[in-house]
């Protein structure tokens, strides 16, 4: 048996509820393919600044250094805006992205069939779309310094270092190379000269990946590219914040942001959580959709445990479900019945156990 080591950092709003659904997941699946998993679990985010006054301790960061992967829920909520940065919830998640080393945030986004017409975007337009954006995750203006802000001003600053480039860049390409060999790179190389930087940096390593079509895309015409035609996308690799905006445009291709899963994946350490926020609107009520948590424990079996058919386990119990109708609120239209956070991952589990008898 494998032993691995697994913590869980539901944190604020929905989190918690998703974080269940992905964990019932986990030791189900782990169960059937013999992986003995030891799952803990940590405060993170507003939850962690009530009991510590901290949105994350030290001994939380040291035990998800010591985990072989960590799972996130969410954080972050209106009870909590208004502290200073440092405080914020999202500040953790900043911390520990960084602390890890997880330079490398894969976001997926691929159309389920029988989503199609979820999304608000037009059917024929979204059929076969899949693609996957590479965010460079612990560099880029979320990071640099300096920033800050006084009575007259706020700053932050854009740097990217060469070797920040070359590792995304070495990922993206060959993340390509499995992926129909074409890959865009977005930036702003017209005004920034961080984004010249990228460009040029990109095309130094695109020299040992020449079977892999480079194309370059400016960020704002990739954003409307995304919704004008998805499918002329494989992967996408693109700086921290580009990285962030187009991830969300690129949510609405699957129909829902509750749909998207992400990996973030460094050196030595991995951490998985769903795309989307805590939702403080759905926050207790058991209405959240939990198949962008229960995808990224696909993720999980895929990069951290090497197991990719039981990923694909799961990403098929996901389509079945929704190929028989179910679905959570935010996916439903009238002609579906809607099912709780727990039934949609009972459904989901359902599926698995059938799959795997
Ligand atoms: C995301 C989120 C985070 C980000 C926030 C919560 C810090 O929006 O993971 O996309 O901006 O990276
Ligand atoms: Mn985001």
């Amino acid at each position: 048996m494998k032993n691995y080591k697994v913590i869980t950092l539901p944190g604020d709003g929905i989190g918690p509820e998703v974080v269940k659904a992905a964990m019932d997941v986990l030791k189900l699946l782990s169960d059937i393919y013999g992986l003995n998993i030891d799952i803990k679990s940590h405060l993170i985010g507003g939850v962690s600044y009530e009991a510590h006054q901290k949105p994350i301790t030290s001994k939380v960061i040291e035990d998800c250094l010591s985990a072989d992967a960590v799972f996130l829920g969410a954080v972050g909520g209106p009870l909590w805006d208004d502290l200073p940065h440092h405080l914020k919830p999202e500040k953790a998640l900043l911390k520990l992205r960084k602390e890890l080393g997880l330079f490398s945030n894969l976001r997926p986004a691929k159309v389920y069939d029988s989503l199609l017409d979820a999304s608000s975007l037009k059917a024929d337009i979204l059929k076969g779309a899949d693609l996957i954006v590479v965010r460079e995750l612990t560099g880029g203006i979320y990071f640099g310094k300096p920033r800050g802000q006084d009575s007259e001003k706020g700053w932050n600053t854009l740097i990217y270092k060469k070797e920040e480039v070359r590792r995304i860049a070495e990922v993206a390409f060959k993340l390509a190379e499995n992926r129909g060999c074409h890959l865009t790179s977005v930036h702003k190389s017209n005004v920034l000269e961080s984004s010249q930087f990228w460009k040029n940096t990109i095309d130094e390593v695109h020299r040992n990946f020449s079977n892999v079509r480079l194309d370059n895309m400016y960020v704002d015409n990739a954003a409307m590219q995304l919704v004008r035609d998805p499918n002329q996308f494989g992967v996408i690799v693109t700086q921290n914040l580009f990285g962030d905006i187009l991830s969300d445009i690129s949510a609405m291709i699957t129909g829902s942001l509750g749909m998207l899963p992400s990996a973030s994946i460094g050196r030595k350490h991995q951490m998985y959580e769903p795309v989307h926020g805590s939702a403080p609107d759905m926050a207790g009520r058991n209405i959240a959709n939990p198949i962008a948590s229960i995808a990224s424990v696909a993720m999980m079996f895929e990069h951290t445990f090497k197991l990719p058919d039981a990923a694909k386990i799961i990403t098929d119990s996901i389509d079945i479900t929704l190929k028989n109708g179910f679905r959570t609120i935010e996916i439903a239209d009238k002609n579906y019945k809607v099912l709780s956070t727990s039934e949609m991952t009972s459904k989901i589990i359902d599926q698995i156990i059938n799959q795997t008898q």
